[in-house]
């Protein structure tokens, strides 16, 4: 073999040993993520009209000592490899970029419960169980945590918060998008909606701000009834669980229900739905992510997702072909999809 085709085949074998390298540690990245949103760094970097020194970042710490050599080895990690803060070497001062912003307290994104909430034995540990998980079987969640995810949320009052916390959150975001984009059509002839599994009630409340006519009703599971501080008067409030029965309406709205479940319990689920609209002019609106269109998109959020919902809840995303045969295997004469967005399409689904 000739010296350049060595030099070839070296470059490629570093190249890719460091690929791995990057995935095996991927870890660190989000454990200092999580570390850095936890010391609410970004928040005291704020505080400040200027960047700040390394020792003025340390005495705004909420810690009772600060280790300067650990703290300088955690913020060089976040400037220059995960590009979370500025550095200025000239005057060694840390300040805030886009990418920070995000990580704000008070920022009205999902991130900051997102990321408090997904790093913990919750979001985390059933990753050991994905091996185990894949023969068959109880999902990863189960088989690490001994009870699927809606008992361990319902028996952890603090996680049941920060998962309901970051849902509303993302949801808000998508919802008011969507009604700007789609309300007009979506919404059209419908005098009534529930959104089963509708969490703290975000997507209602922008649906009602919207279209003050339509009867809004969230249903969900009583964990999330009770824990829920604002239930405003302009929704109406009702627990209970999707496989018994379903509150009747014009039309049900299903925003990240079903990628929670396999096919079969999907199916008792669109089935349960089919029964509480109009078989003439009801239809169930589900907002989802839609596996191919994201490849005309962006197929990352996808295949993450499908790996968490997977480990986490043993459900799936799901491509425009499996989506059109579970709507017509569940009983349903006509299923219309409107890619929306990497992170949404619309699919609406008619008896
Ligand atoms: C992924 S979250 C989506 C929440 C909301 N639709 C959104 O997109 O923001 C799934 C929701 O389904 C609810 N859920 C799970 N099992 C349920 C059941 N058996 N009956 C009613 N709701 C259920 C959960 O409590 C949770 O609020």
């Amino acid at each position: 073999m000739k010296e350049k085709e060595m030099d070839e085949q070296r470059q490629e074998l570093m190249a890719a040993r460091m690929s791995i390298i990057r995935y095996a540690h991927g870890f660190m990245d989000s454990m200092s993520l999580k570390c850095v949103v936890e010391l609410g760094i970004p928040d005291i970097l704020r505080k400040n009209a200027k960047p700040i020194t390394l020792q003025e970042l340390a005495a705004a710490l909420p810690l009772p000592a600060v280790d300067m050599g650990r703290l300088q080895s955690l913020m060089r990690f976040a400037v220059h490899h995960m590009g979370l803060f500025t550095f200025n070497g000239q005057d060694g001062t840390y300040g805030l970029t886009r990418f920070s912003e995000c990580l704000l307290r008070d920022s009205e994104t999902f991130m900051v419960p997102m990321i408090l909430g997904t790093l913990t034995d919750w979001g985390m540990g059933a990753w050991h169980s994905l091996s185990s998980s894949i023969q068959g079987g109880p999902p990863a969640f189960e088989r690490h945590h001994g009870m699927n995810n809606w008992d361990y949320l319902a028996s952890h009052p603090d996680m049941n918060q920060l998962f309901n916390e970051s849902q509303e959150r993302n949801t808000k975001e998508i919802f008011r998008e969507i009604l700007s984009k789609c309300g007009s059509w979506l919404f059209e002839g419908i005098g009534s909606i529930v959104d089963v599994g509708g969490g703290n009630g975000a997507a209602a409340k922008e649906i009602v701000k919207e279209f003050p006519s339509i009867k809004c009703t969230v249903f969900d599971l009583p964990q999330v009834m009770s824990s829920n501080s604002e239930k405003t008067s302009e929704v109406e409030w009702v627990e209970g669980d999707i496989f018994n029965s379903v509150p009747r309406a014009d039309a049900i709205l299903l925003k990240y229900i079903l990628h929670d479940w396999n096919d079969e319990k999907c199916m008792k689920i669109l089935e349960q739905c089919k029964e509480a609209i109009p078989a003439g002019g009801g239809k169930v609106i589900i907002v989802e992510m839609v596996m191919d269109i994201n490849k005309e998109m962006d197929m990352y959020p996808a295949l993450l997702s499908d790996m968490f919902m997977m480990v986490s809840f043993g459900g799936k995303e799901r491509t425009r072909e499996e989506w059109e045969k579970l709507i017509h295997d569940a009983g349903y004469s006509k299923c219309k999809i409107t890619p929306f967005s990497p992170l949404a399409s619309l699919i609406e689904a008619y008896p």
